[in-house]
């Protein structure tokens, strides 16, 4: 066992002895490429204002993410034990309409940790926080292009 811990050291050592590793350029460590030294301020940018219904649905990157909430969202929130704006007007029984709140997934009403295939009556709690996984659209540029494909 000794002596083939002692041949991978020496196989090894050549391999990590290599070529000299180039530095990173400061500029080229983050997304803002600016140097680590400056404090720049991030791009502004504004909050989605349309009505729900009012604009048309962002395209879909994939089906199993959670949609951008494609509408303003000041007006439902908070959202507190008692008040769920959200769920007033999404938990409706579908099919969608097109322009009408998408209805709440039949996802939405499964309850993973204790009876994961059968879809319940209730809203399971998991789901009551919409923006814990759904989050409005802005007007932001993205920082990096996507290139995920299915
Ligand atoms: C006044 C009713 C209303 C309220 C309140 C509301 N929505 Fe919507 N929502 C809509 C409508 C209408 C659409 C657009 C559907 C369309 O254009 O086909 C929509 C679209 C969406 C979509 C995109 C669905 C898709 O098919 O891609 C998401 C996600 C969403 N809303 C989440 C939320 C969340 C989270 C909240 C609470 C912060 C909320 N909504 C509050 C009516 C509402
Ligand atoms: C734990 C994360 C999570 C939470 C919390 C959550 N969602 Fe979703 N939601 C998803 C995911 C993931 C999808 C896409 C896959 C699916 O349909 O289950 C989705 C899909 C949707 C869709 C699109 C349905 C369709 O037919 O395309 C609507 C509308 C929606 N959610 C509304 C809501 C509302 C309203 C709330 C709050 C009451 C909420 N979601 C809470 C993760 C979440």
């Amino acid at each position: 066992m000794r002596h083939s811990i002692l041949l991978l050291t020496l196989c090894a050592a050549p391999v990590l002895a290599g070529p000299p590793v180039k530095p990173v350029p400061d500029r080229d460590l983050g997304l803002s490429r600016t140097s680590v030294f400056e404090v720049t301020p991030p791009p502004l940018f504004h909050d989605e204002a349309s009505a729900p219904g009012e604009k048309s649905l962002p395209k879909r990157i994939n089906k199993e993410y959670p949609p951008v909430i494609p509408h303003a969202v000041a007006d439902f929130l908070p959202i507190t034990q008692s008040a769920n704006g959200c769920v007033d007007c999404h938990a409706v029984p579908g099919p969608k309409q097109k322009g009408e709140a998408t209805p709440i997934p039949a996802s939405h009403y499964v309850d993973l940790r204790r009876v994961p295939v059968v879809k319940g009556e209730a809203l399971v709690g998991a789901r009551y926080v919409c923006l814990s996984c759904h989050v409005p659209r802005t007007d932001a540029p993205p920082l990096v292009a996507s290139t995920f494909r299915r």
